[in-house]
């Protein structure tokens, strides 16, 4: 069945981004001159998506508004003549379908996912968060989608290799490679934050997922977890007991962007692969090393 819905999380309340939050969401944060939310979109639809279901919350109306159309400026654009900017506002107006939902209350990923339950009903459909960039040759939930209409419309964890010493910041999979494809797993259990000795493996989840609506079933019946939320991984570990899911490891660089260090490193990447600020960019850098003697 084809996967045609992407729900994004983006009701939660950004707190490393306080307070420039308190007010913006996280998500519309520009990284030059488009917000996070923006690069996250255009993967999915450029992944076959056509149904995108934000999951929000108060005082996120600025993401809806932002694919939305806005006849007021697309006017006063027309009356000036600009009409290399009003391509660009209606295009995103155009883009995708999009439906939101609000989680009234931050309870966790795992009940901001379960949220969309009724929308999604029972078709496969992907998560992707809303504060993760992630770029490569190929998008990278189409890569997930592949994968799970190659193995009987399986689950699909997207998984990526990350510093063995590093596995304590992150969620990592356990599980055994295919025989025929070395790039994915049959996952086993995923475990939240182990120090490197324990790890399982080196692979870690950046929020990037294919479920089947079974996942819906988990999710309703997990107890709360780590921090007093409901955790995906939770669901994921019950589903992985009763059901297959994969983890696939997937080509692709990922931006934390939900974190200011995550946040620069896009920041100062995208304004090198960008033609129209590349040259200003190594401009600002170069000037930058010799002005505070960066070794
Ligand atoms: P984070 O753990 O990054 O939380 O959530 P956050 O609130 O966005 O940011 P910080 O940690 O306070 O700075 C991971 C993703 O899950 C969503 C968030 O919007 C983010 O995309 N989320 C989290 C929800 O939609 N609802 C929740 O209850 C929790």
């Amino acid at each position: 069945m084809k996967i045609r819905r992407a729900v994004i999380p983006v009701a939660g309340k950004g707190t490393r981004f306080l307070p420039a939050t308190k007010q913006v969401p996280k998500e519309m944060i520009p990284i030059i001159n488009l917000p996070m939310i923006h690069y996250v979109v255009e993967e999915a639809i450029l992944s076959g998506i056509d149904q995108i279901i934000f999951i929000t919350s108060s005082g996120k109306n600025a993401i809806e508004d932002y694919f939305d159309r806005n006849f007021e400026l697309e006017d006063f654009l027309i009356k000036s003549g600009k009409e290399k900017e009003l391509e660009l506002i209606r295009d995103i107006g155009k883009m995708v379908e999009v439906t939101s939902i609000r989680q009234k209350e931050q309870l966790g990923l795992g009940h901001a996912v379960l949220c969309a339950k009724d929308i999604v009903g029972n078709e496969p459909f992907a998560v992707i968060l809303g504060d993760e960039i992630i770029r490569g040759p190929r998008p990278v939930t189409k890569q997930l989608i592949e994968i799970s209409e190659k193995n009987n419309n399986g689950n699909v964890i997207g998984v990526m290799e990350i510093d063995p010493l590093e596995t304590y910041k992150y969620g990592v999979v356990k599980g055994e490679f295919l025989a025929n494809d070395k790039k994915t797993l049959r996952m086993t259990s995923m475990v939240e934050k182990p120090r490197p000795e324990i790890a399982p493996t080196n692979l870690a989840t950046p929020g990037r997922y294919v479920f089947k609506p079974e996942i819906f079933d988990a999710l309703k019946i997990i107890p709360r977890g780590v921090g007093g939320e409901y955790q995906l991984t939770d669901a994921i570990n019950l589903l992985a007991k009763n059901s297959e899911v994969f983890a696939h490891v997937f080509e692709g660089e990922r931006f934390d962007t939900g974190n200011i260090e995550g946040y620069l490193n896009a920041t100062v990447e995208f304004a090198l692969m960008n033609k129209d600020s590349e040259v200003a960019m190594r401009k600002i850098i170069l000037e930058k090393i010799e002005k505070y003697k960066i070794k």
